[in-house]
C-alpha cells in the first residue's frame, strides 16, 4: 500500500493497463465482427440488445474465441515467465543453488531434525504443505512439536517473482524470507542464528560448499551466505507451462474451454489483481475489496504496519500451479478451486455470480497453469554428514 513504493506504482499503473486491455478487447471484438466469427457465450450477451448487427444465427454456432485475438488482447497483461529471478545483490551461481538446494532439504536447521524447508514445501508436491488431517489436506502446516501456524503455505515455486513474500508481505524477497522459518518457534524453532551457523559449522562438508559458494570470503559460513544460497536456489524455481506456449505464440497449446476461461479471467477483471508472469505477486488488495469477506480474523498487512487502511489486506497470491495447491487463501479455508473462483467472481470482482459453464471455463484455464516441475531440483540432494560436535536433536520447546 502506501508504505511501498512498489506497491504504489503498481496500483497506479493498473487503471492504464486496464484500459490498455478494454482498448484491445473492443479491437478484438471488431476484428471478430469483421470475420464473422461464432461469439462464445459470454460475449453473446455482452452484445445482446445492442445494434451491433449480430444475430441469433451467428452466436448459436459459438466455437469459442479465436486463440490469436485472446492472445492480442492478454499479451498487455500477462506475460511469460522468466528463467529466473535475478537479485543483483545476490548473483545465481551454480555452486550456490547447489549448496542452497541441499540446504533446502536439510532437517538440522531444525531444532528437533525433523523439519526442513521441505517439510512444508514439498518440491515433489508443487511445493506446498500435503499434510494431512481427517484424509483431507490440512489448512496449515504443522512444526515443531507438532504445533500448527495460522496460515496456509504458499508454494515456493515461481515465488522469487512476487513483489514481497509471505501472505502478509513483511519479508522483502526470498534471500530475507528464508532466514525467518528457521528461528519461528512454531516452525523449524531454531533458538538464534548463531545456533544455526553453529550446526552448519559443525558439518565438516559444509565448508568447502560454502567456499565455492562464496569464493574470496575469509569465513563464508554465516547466517546471511545461509539465506542468500536458499534464495539463489528458489530464484530458479519457475514451472513454466502450456499457458507459457500459448503466450510465446503457440496458438494450440491451450483447449477451447481454456481458451474460453482465459478469456473470462480478463472480462470479469480477475486480471486486475492477478497479472503480471506469476498472475499475482504484484500488488497487496483487500480481500473483500468489493464485499466484505465474512468472518476474517486474520488482518493480514494491517497487523504488519498497523494502518487501518492495511487491514484484511493480503498479497495477490501468485496463480502458477494454482489448480495443485489447495486448500486456498491464507488460511486454507477453501477447499474446491471452483468455490474459490465463484468467491473471487463476488468479492474481488464485482461480477456477482458466474454461471456454471463460466466457472467451469475459468477452472479449466487455470488448469493451464499447472506447470512442469524441475526433476533435477526435486531429487533428494544427499547431506554432507555430520561431526563429532554436531548437536543432537532437541524435541522440548
Ligand atoms: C512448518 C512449516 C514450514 C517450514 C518448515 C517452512 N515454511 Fe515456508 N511457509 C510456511 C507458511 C505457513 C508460510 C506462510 C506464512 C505467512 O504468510 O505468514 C510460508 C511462506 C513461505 C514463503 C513465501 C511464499 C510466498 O508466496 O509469499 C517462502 C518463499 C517460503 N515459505 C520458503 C521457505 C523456506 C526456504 C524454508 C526453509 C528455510 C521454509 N519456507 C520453511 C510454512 C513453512
Ligand atoms: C481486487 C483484487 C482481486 C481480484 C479482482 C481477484 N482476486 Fe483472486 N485473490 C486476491 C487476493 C488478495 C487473494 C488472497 C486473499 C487471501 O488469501 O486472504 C486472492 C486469492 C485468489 C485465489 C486463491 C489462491 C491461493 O493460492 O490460495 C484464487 C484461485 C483466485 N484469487 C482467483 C481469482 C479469480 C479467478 C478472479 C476473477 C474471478 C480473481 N481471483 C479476482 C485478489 C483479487
Amino acid at each position: 500500500m502506501s508504505t511501498n513504493p512498489r506497491t504504489g506504482s503498481l496500483r497506479s499503473a493498473q487503471p492504464r493497463a486496464t484500459a490498455l486491455a478494454f482498448v484491445v478487447a473492443i479491437a478484438g471484438v471488431a476484428a471478430a465482427c469483421d470475420q464473422k466469427e461464432p461469439l462464445p457465450p459470454y460475449k453473446q450477451r455482452l452484445h445482446r440488445g445492442k445494434s451491433s448487427g449480430f444475430d441469433a444465427a451467428d452466436a448459436s454456432a459459438a466455437a469459442g474465441p479465436s486463440p490469436a485475438a485472446v492472445l492480442d488482447r492478454v499479451r498487455a497483461l500477462l506475460q511469460p515467465l522468466p528463467a529466473q529471478v535475478d537479485n543483483p545483490a545476490n548473483p545465481i551461481t551454480d555452486a550456490k543453488r547447489d549448496l542452497g538446494r541441499t540446504l533446502y532439504f536439510d532437517t538440522r536447521l531444525s531444532k528437533n531434525q525433523d523439519l526442513s524447508c521441505n517439510s512444508c514445501h514439498v518440491l515433489a508436491s508443487y511445493g506446498i504443505d500435503v499434510r494431512e488431517v481427517d484424509g483431507k489436506r490440512a489448512r496449515t502446516s504443522g512444526g515443531h512439536d507438532g504445533q500448527t501456524g495460522a496460515r496456509n503455505s504458499p508454494t515456493v515455486y515461481n515465488a522469487a517473482l512476487a513483489l514481497s513474500q509471505f501472505w502478509d508481505g513483511r519479508a522483502a524477497d526470498v534471500e530475507a524470507q528464508a532466514g525467518m522459518p528457521i528461528l519461528n518457534p512454531v516452525e523449524m524453532a531454531m533458538p538464534d542464528e548463531a545456533s544455526v551457523v553453529r550446526v552448519l559449522k559443525s558439518i565438516p562438508g559444509y565448508r568447502e560448499r560454502f567456499e565455492a559458494a562464496f569464493p574470496g570470503e575469509a569465513d563464508p559460513i554465516t547466517y546471511a551466505n545461509m539465506t542468500r544460497a536458499i534464495g539463489a536456489f528458489e530464484r530458479k524455481l519457475m514451472t513454466p507451462s502450456r499457458f507459457d506456449a500459448f503466450l510465446k505464440g503457440d496458438l494450440a497449446a491451450l483447449e477451447p474451454k481454456e481458451l474460453e476461461g482465459l478469456q473470462l479471467f480478463v472480462d470479469v477483471g480477475c486480471t486486475q489483481c492477478h497479472n503480471g508472469p506469476g498472475l499475482g505477486g504484484a500488488q497487496f488488495q483487500k480481500l473483500g475489496s468489493v464485499k466484505p469477506w465474512p468472518d476474517l480474523t486474520d488482518e493480514g498487512r494491517g497487523a504488519i504496519t498497523g494502518n487501518a487502511i492495511d487491514r484484511f489486506v493480503f498479497r495477490v497470491p501468485l496463480l502458477r500451479n494454482v489448480a495443485q495447491t489447495g486448500p486456498w487463501l491464507h488460511d486454507g479455508s477453501i477447499a474446491e478451486l471452483s468455490t474459490m473462483v465463484d468467491k473471487m467472481a463476488e468479492h474481488q470482482a464485482a461480477r456477482g455470480q458466474l454461471t456454471p459453464a463460466e466457472n467451469g471455463a475459468i477452472v479449466a484455464f487455470l488448469g493451464s497453469l499447472t506447470g512442469e516441475l524441475p526433476a533435477a531440483d526435486i531429487a533428494a540432494p544427499e547431506l554432507p554428514p555430520g561431526g563429532p560436535d554436531t548437536p543432537k536433536a532437541d524435541p522440548s520447546r
